[in-house]
């Protein structure tokens, strides 16, 4: 694999078969996670970003399947080896934390319980070890007194505190790779706000390249260095933080732009993109987007776009461009 990067997916494709039909969650994506960069996958429910996640994990299961592509990461493509190879990488190499902390905690556990378990299927220590290395776990995501938290339930927690915990769960391994799956959709604003920062630290501090997914693009501004924008199952633009959002090119990047809250001017609403998000069975030939589009031309309706490149890393798939 050539140059910075660690993690690298090409042309990946996910359908799930249901007895309605295929449901292409993921339709050729392909993009590169560059060593100690921040990668923000931004788009709207449904449009693929966790799926994809998940096929970087190997948790695509039945109705699901990875139908094409590669997942390269240090070289070895992730979707050729055993799954005891891919077992191991994951959690230990990359790791996921989910949206929802209460339900990933278990109830009946102590938080110690919980950290002491993630760390023994990474690393074998003795006890005495494994309570240091939890009680820096708990340190490095902010906890104070974690000393006295290694003999608390989840129940006694916060939901930002739990969210603290899954950080330090999937910090247990050292990773190189976190894969952040709208860590903080289910917090309260102030706390939101709190952990993102908290994931920003981390990643500074110990040097891990972090995706991080949401679909709020304001929440992606001051972390992200790179960008995806994912709609119905593919990349529609990517490039810098700064290419996308001084100079976003795709009439979607625009719209969901144009919908984020401002604190500069008064808004009451958020501006949503008019139409319905798109029907993954019936896929149409053209742009996904083509329906909803305010620009839309007329070879958009039945050809798909081919991706155009800007300067720099930044592409877009849109036929404004390709004329
Ligand atoms: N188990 C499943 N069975 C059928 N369709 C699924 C399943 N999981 C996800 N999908 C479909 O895949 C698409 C992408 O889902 P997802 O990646 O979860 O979106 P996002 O994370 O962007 O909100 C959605 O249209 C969803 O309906
Ligand atoms: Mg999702």
């Amino acid at each position: 694999m050539e140059n910075n990067s660690l993690l690298e997916l090409k042309n990946v494709s996910v359908s799930f078969f249901t007895p309605l039909g295929e449901v292409k969650a993921v339709d050729n994506v392909s993009y590169k996670l560059e060593k100690s960069s921040v990668l923000g996958i931004v788009g709207e429910s449904g449009s693929g970003k966790s799926v994809s996640a998940y096929s970087i994990m190997g948790l695509i299961d039945k109705p699901g399947k990875i139908t094409g592509g590669e997942i390269f990461f240090e070289g070895s493509d992730l979707l050729k080896i055993s799954a005891e190879e891919l077992r191991q990488l994951r959690g230990d190499q990359i790791s996921m934390i989910f949206q929802d902390p209460m339900t990933s905690l278990n109830p009946v556990y102590t938080i110690g319980m919980q950290i002491g378990e993630a760390l023994a299927t990474h690393h074998k220590t003795t006890k005495n070890k494994a309570t240091e290395r939890i009680v820096e776990l708990l340190d490095l995501v902010g906890i104070n007194d974690p000393r006295k938290r290694i003999k608390q339930y989840p129940h006694e927690l916060s939901g930002g505190m739990r969210q603290r915990i899954m950080i330090a769960m999937a910090l247990a391994g050292d990773p190189k790779v976190l894969i952040a799956d709208e860590p903080t959709t289910a917090l309260d604003v102030t706390i939101q706000a709190q952990i993102l920062e908290l994931i920003k630290d981390i990643q500074k501090k110990i040097n891990m390249a972090v995706i991080l997914i949401t679909h709020d693009f304001g929440i992606v501004a001051d972390l992200a260095d790179d960008i995806i924008v994912m709609y119905g199952g593919g990349i529609i633009e990517s490039g810098s933080v700064y290419d996308i959002f001084k100079n976003p090119k795709h009439p979607y990047t625009r719209g969901l732009l144009k919908s984020l809250p401002r604190v500069d001017i008064k808004q009451d609403k958020l501006i949503p993109i008019e139409g319905t998000p798109i029907d993954l069975i019936n896929m149409r030939l053209g742009c996904p987007f083509s329906p909803r589009c305010n620009e839309c031309l007329k070879v958009c309706i039945d050809h798909k776009p081919e991706e155009h490149k800007f300067e720099n890393t930044h592409k877009v798939s849109c036929w404004l461009y390709n004329k």
